[in-house]
């Protein structure tokens, strides 16, 4: 379907060498001008692509004059007969690069300032580029990911069209969600001194469309989480949302799966049949991350059983108190240099630790290290057999808190994936992480919180755990991952109102403070629930994921820098005292 209008009876990149001895008009804006002295050729853009005209004033002295005068982006309306460039003029780099047109007849519609940054220079400063996000957008790489964010958005409706979603919208001025980041919230005018939140995701709404009656519901939702902020996220994103009613976790999967596979056809990757599965634990154990990349090896081991018997005293002692070591084989870096050791260090202890051992396996066969002096020659020997060790290897290993000891050695191996050029760009791993534990301890809140979010099904084996032992209480929720990224979290929910009381028990919170915040929710599980489970992907991480861009401001059409602003509009702003006083606020912050 072509993009005929009034002003236009084709789009910039839609005109074919087909057209040939054809009338077109187009309309854009001015790409590109070069004047060889006697002959100008101007190419004209617009969403669809680029399309060169050409004046000669021997041809067309008026239009001549015209071309004269135009300059970048400025809009034009250009008509003309299309024709065919002599062969050896061919652009091999445009699409239209066969064909052009000297206009008989051509319009200016509206001038330009010289802009503030040039288009599709790489170096431009993304501040720079933000204050004038309606002109970055005019750039192609941010409009391909527009266009690709928008194939997907409609590959995803589609999908659950076709599976009998059906699309529902829930309020965004609501009460308070459950998702554990902060809200953001709105005042009330005719409620003095009461607030909205706004949604961190649709989670209560959705439980209850269930109880509605829906049983299959999607939403491309917006969701805002007042939390500090990364490239991969913002305060207001997006989710594919899902919920679903008499399912288990094995449904959701399937559903997603076979979503993904529509979504990932874009991008011409074939999903395999079936995706790995694999446990939190595992995960954590292997990859000492909860979102593994999978695209390479490195794989940490434990040796705790090893070392607990040596006489290194304060790894032992970290032991002890609870502390895990875990251990990872770098190959072929035992030539690197004191300092290059020492540096590898002080990256270890900027990821957390308190320190990092080292074993280097020499060319000659023999081991060097500033711990060999605590161990026998046989846990040397069996540290070695464990790491599978060649000479040029060097182990290195970490003993502290369980939390601390995944997560340095999970970066550190992300690190040497990197460093070591182990990553494949063009390779996808995508897997399923479950059984993910519900409560870790809060040192900040001192008490249990959801890992997922309280109405997370807890696994029934392990249901008495909640009282008796949370840190080990499993949860019926499960994670999609995608190259070292979580895409899309979710859970089965809790149907029951006496399992959903314990949960609320076992986070700490009263009864009194259950029935403020969801005491709603609690009633209405009381008139007939169905077993009900859901998930939802980060739409925004899947967009930036699939166009190979590390930030998800680039697929977001109008994005917040790092500083929860928006540099384009200036917000967020004071208000006017006018605003406040009828907000029945006052502002006690000085603000410079
Ligand atoms: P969760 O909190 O895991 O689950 O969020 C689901 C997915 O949303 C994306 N995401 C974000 N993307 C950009 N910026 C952010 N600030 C941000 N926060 C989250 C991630 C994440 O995997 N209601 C549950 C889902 C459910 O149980 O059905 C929920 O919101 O890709
Ligand atoms: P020394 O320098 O003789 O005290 O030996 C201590 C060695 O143990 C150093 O190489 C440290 O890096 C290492 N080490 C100490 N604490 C830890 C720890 N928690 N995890 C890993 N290595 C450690």
């Amino acid at each position: 379907m072509l993009t005929k209008t009034s002003m236009k009876t084709h789009g910039c990149g839609e005109v074919t060498k087909n057209e040939t001895g054809k009338e077109i008009t187009i309309a854009g804006w001015v790409n590109a001008v070069r004047d060889l002295g006697g002959i100008i050729f101007v190419e004209v853009r617009d969403k669809s692509g680029v399309f060169q005209l050409v004046s000669d004033p021997q041809k067309n002295p008026q239009v001549y004059d015209i071309f004269q005068k135009l300059r970048d982006e400025f809009v034009i309306k250009a008509t003309g007969i299309v024709s065919e460039r002599p062969e050896e003029t061919y652009n091999p780099n445009l699409p239209t690069g066969d064909i052009e047109v000297y206009p008989n007849s051509i319009e200016i519609l509206s001038t330009a300032q010289v802009l503030p940054f040039p288009l599709n220079d790489e170096g431009v400063n993304e501040d720079l580029r933000l204050k004038y996000r309606y002109l970055d957008l005019r750039q192609e790489r941010v409009l391909n990911c527009l266009k690709l964010r928008h194939k997907i958005v409609k590959t995803i409706r589609e999908y659950l069209d076709n599976h009998k979603f059906m699309e529902v919208e829930t309020p965004i001025l609501i009460k308070t969600t459950p998702e554990g980041a902060r809200d953001y919230l709105v005042p009330s005018r005719v409620q003095p001194g009461k607030f909205y939140a706004l949604p961190q995701s649709p989670q209560i709404f959705k439980q209850l469309l269930m109880v509605g009656g829906i049983e299959r519901y999607y939403q491309i939702a917006r969701c805002f989480r007042d939390e500090d902020l990364r490239a991969d996220r913002q305060p207001e994103f997006t989710q594919v949302d899902i919920e679903m009613s008499f399912v288990e976790q094995q449904d959701i999967m399937n559903m997603v799966e076979g979503l993904l596979r529509e979504v990932f056809r874009l991008v011409d990757y074939e999903m395999p049949e079936k995706l790995p599965v694999i446990t939190y634990k595992e995960a954590m154990d292997k990859y000492g991350s909860d979102r593994p990349d999978l695209r390479f090896g490195l794989e940490l081991f434990d040796i705790g059983d090893i070392l607990i018997n040596s006489n290194f005293e304060i790894i032992k002692d970290t032991l002890n108190k609870g502390g895990i070591v875990r251990a990872i084989k770098i190959p072929g870096i035992a030539n690197y240099s004191r300092k290059e050791i020492d540096d590898l260090t002080k990256l270890a202890i900027s990821f957390g630790a308190k320190a990092l051992a080292n074993i280097m396996y020499l060319e000659d066969g023999t081991a060097k290290s500033p711990v060999l002096k605590f161990l026998t020659e046989e846990q040397a020997q069996q540290i070695k057999e464990r790491a599978n060790a060649q000479a040029g290897d060097v182990v290195f290993f970490v003993a502290d808190k369980p939390k601390v000891t995944y997560d340095v050695m999970g970066r550190f191996r992300l690190y040497f994936g990197e460093k070591l050029g182990l990553i494949d760009p063009n390779a996808h791993s995508l897997l399923w992480v479950v059984d993910f534990p519900m409560f870790e301890y809060s040192e900040e809140d001192n008490r249990y919180v959801s890992v997922h979010h309280p109405f997370t099904m807890p696994n029934l084996e392990d249901i008495d755990k909640m009282e008796t032992d949370p840190e080990h209480c499993r949860s019926i929720a499960y994670d999609i991952v995608y190259n070292g990224n979580e895409l899309g979290g979710g859970s089965v929910r809790i149907h029951s109102s006496e399992i959903q009381q314990r949960v609320f028990k076992a986070l700490g919170l009263s009864e009194e403070e259950t029935q403020e915040k969801f005491g709603f929710m609690i009633n209405a599980f009381k008139y007939g629930t169905p077993p009900h489970a859901g998930l939802a992907l980060g739409l925004d991480r899947v967009v930036a994921l699939l166009a190979k861009t590390n930030s998800i401001r680039d697929v977001i059409a109008f994005p917040k820098n790092s500083a929860a602003k928006c540099l384009m509009t200036d917000s967020p702003a004071m208000a006017s005292e006018e605003q406040l006083r009828e907000l029945h606020l006052r502002v006690t912050t000085k603000i410079n």
